[in-house]
């Protein structure tokens, strides 16, 4: 008689990550097969497909996983990929974890990125891995959201027990202790958010030494509010919309343009003379101008000029800082406007439209030389960035020269903790009212822009978001005039 073998636990199949509709977006197909996406009463064609297809695409409501048509061997599979991922790029799908036969959520993949696409990086059981430092959880409405601002994506939790896995991973856990926690929250799971940048993967060895890097020392100089802010505040980067949406119209009344006067005695100020100043002049005669005359471009003898008064470095020396231990040499550069700390972080880039003798095109301005550096960048990326000035100027045409204000950040942050981008920004303020000056003693037009897309920079420079990037957008030519009234 055999021993009766010894009782196995059954094991639990790995959950399935799904591709499904985000809720507000539904699937219209017609009878030659073309299928179009709805979303608040508009509609997106995503292109004809077979029968068998447009079939299978109604899954895509409840989920259909990824591991269906990832094989691509069939044409089946291959046209429900296409659709899948056209789906993907405008941002209407969302990525479910979960078990097949369950229709419980445990975790929703919310896309931030236009070309994020769930990636699963092998992770084996003596890999250590341990939360970014970026990374954080929060309330959002009912929900718990994990979230990072290197992330392509934010994961909604929906199992409390995969929040408390999570919180574990604050300290490093090796795969193969942290599998036998009770709530593992699967390697599937892991594997995204490596992969999200949420967790990263150390080296055993190393321990926690060199964990302010997380593999890139330019995030050292990066502190997480910081971080957060810049993402959170540009375009690019995150998928909620942003701008002048008026989103408390309704909950509460418009406050004043004015400030509620304070109580008590005033003292009256005496009205300034009769002979106003040249530079109380420009103040007053300062304007936005979105409309520019393409009959008569801006001139590159213009451009010389307003880039020579208003951004050239005009002197350069070094110090030594005393610090104890060492004393670092520090060079600096002086240009016309202030600059927190002289530390003159800002750089401009140029998107050329119309300008007369400069080729239309995309250039970096080298303020220590006072010359122009031509930057090789794909014709829609520039039509893109004019488009987007052209959008929030609610402006008739792209502007003559769209200036890109970007920031090296560690110029800043290295010297600066917690206030570092705060400064920036104010350094902005600083250069931007410099630029509405110039353009306004030479008799050109300009306009500040507030919003600027962090990720169509990147593609274009080749340099990664964290380490220059834009924080400010400013547009010259020469203005339309005014049609003269009957
Ligand atoms: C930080 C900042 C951001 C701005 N963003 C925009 C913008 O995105 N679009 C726009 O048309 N004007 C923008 N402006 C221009 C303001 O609308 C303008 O300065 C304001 O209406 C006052 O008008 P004025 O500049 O003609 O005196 C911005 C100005 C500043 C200072």
């Amino acid at each position: 008689m055999r021993a009766p073998g010894k009782k196995r636990g059954r094991r639990i199949a790995p959950p399935t990550i799904s591709a499904r509709l985000s809720g507000h977006i539904t699937l219209d197909a017609q009878a030659d097969g073309s299928i179009a996406a709805w979303f608040d009463g508009h509609s997106v064609g995503l292109g004809k497909f077979s029968a068998g297809a447009v079939n299978s695409a109604q899954d895509l409501r409840t989920g259909l996983p990824l591991s269906s048509f990832a094989s691509d061997s069939r044409a089946l599979d291959k046209e429900i990929d296409l659709l899948v991922r056209r789906l993907a790029r405008r941002g209407l799908l969302e990525y479910r974890l979960g078990h097949l036969r369950d229709d419980k959520d445990q975790v929703v993949v919310e896309p931030q990125l236009p070309d994020y696409w769930p990636q699963t990086p092998k992770l084996g059981d003596a890999d250590v891995i341990v939360l970014s430092r970026f990374a954080y959880l929060r309330r959002r409405g009912n929900e718990m959201v994990l979230e990072s601002p290197r992330a392509g994506a934010l994961f909604k939790i929906c199992d409390p027990k995969i929040a408390t896995a999570i919180a574990m991973l604050s300290t490093p856990q090796k795969i193969s202790r942290f599998r036998r926690q009770h709530g593992f929250p699967g390697v599937e799971l892991l594997a995204l958010l490596v992969d999200c940048q949420i967790l990263f993967k150390i080296d055993a060895a190393s321990g926690d030494g060199l964990r302010a890097t997380e593999g890139d020392d330019n995030l050292v100089l990066w502190d997480f509010h910081d971080l957060l802010f810049h993402t959170h505040s540009t375009e690019g980067r995150q998928a909620n919309p942003l701008g002048g949406l008026y989103p408390y119209a309704g909950v509460i009344p418009p406050p004043p343009a004015v400030r509620p006067r304070w109580p008590g005695k005033k003292i009256e100020l005496a009205a300034p003379s009769q002979t106003i100043s040249p530079i109380a002049k420009l103040l007053r005669e300062r304007h936005s101008t979105r409309d520019f005359d393409d009959q008569q471009p801006i001139t590159l003898a213009e451009l010389s000029r307003f880039l020579d008064s208003t951004a050239r470095i005009h002197s350069k020396w070094k110090s030594r800082v005393d610090l104890g231990g060492g004393s670092p040499a520090v060079t600096y550069a002086a240009r016309p406007y202030p600059s927190g700390g002289s530390a003159y972080e800002l750089e401009l880039y140029l998107a050329v439209a119309n300008c007369e003798g400069l080729a239309r095109g995309f250039y970096h301005y080298d303020a220590d030389l006072h010359a122009l550096v031509p930057i090789g960048v794909r014709t829609h990326e520039l039509q893109a960035l004019w488009t987007a000035a052209e959008f929030a100027m609610d402006a008739p045409a792209a502007p003559q020269i769209l200036i890109t204000i970007a920031a090296r950040f560690g110029r800043v942050s290295w010297k600066y903790s917690s206030i570092a981008y705060s400064l920036i920004l104010k350094d902005v303020g600083g250069l931007m009212q410099t630029l509405y000056l110039m353009v306004t003693e030479m008799g050109l037009g300009g306009c500040a822009i507030g919003t600027t897309n962090i990720d169509l920079f990147a593609k274009m420079t080749g340099i990664e978001f964290h380490v220059e990037g834009p924080v400010g957008q400013f547009a010259i030519g020469r203005g339309r005039k005014p049609e003269a009234s009957d």
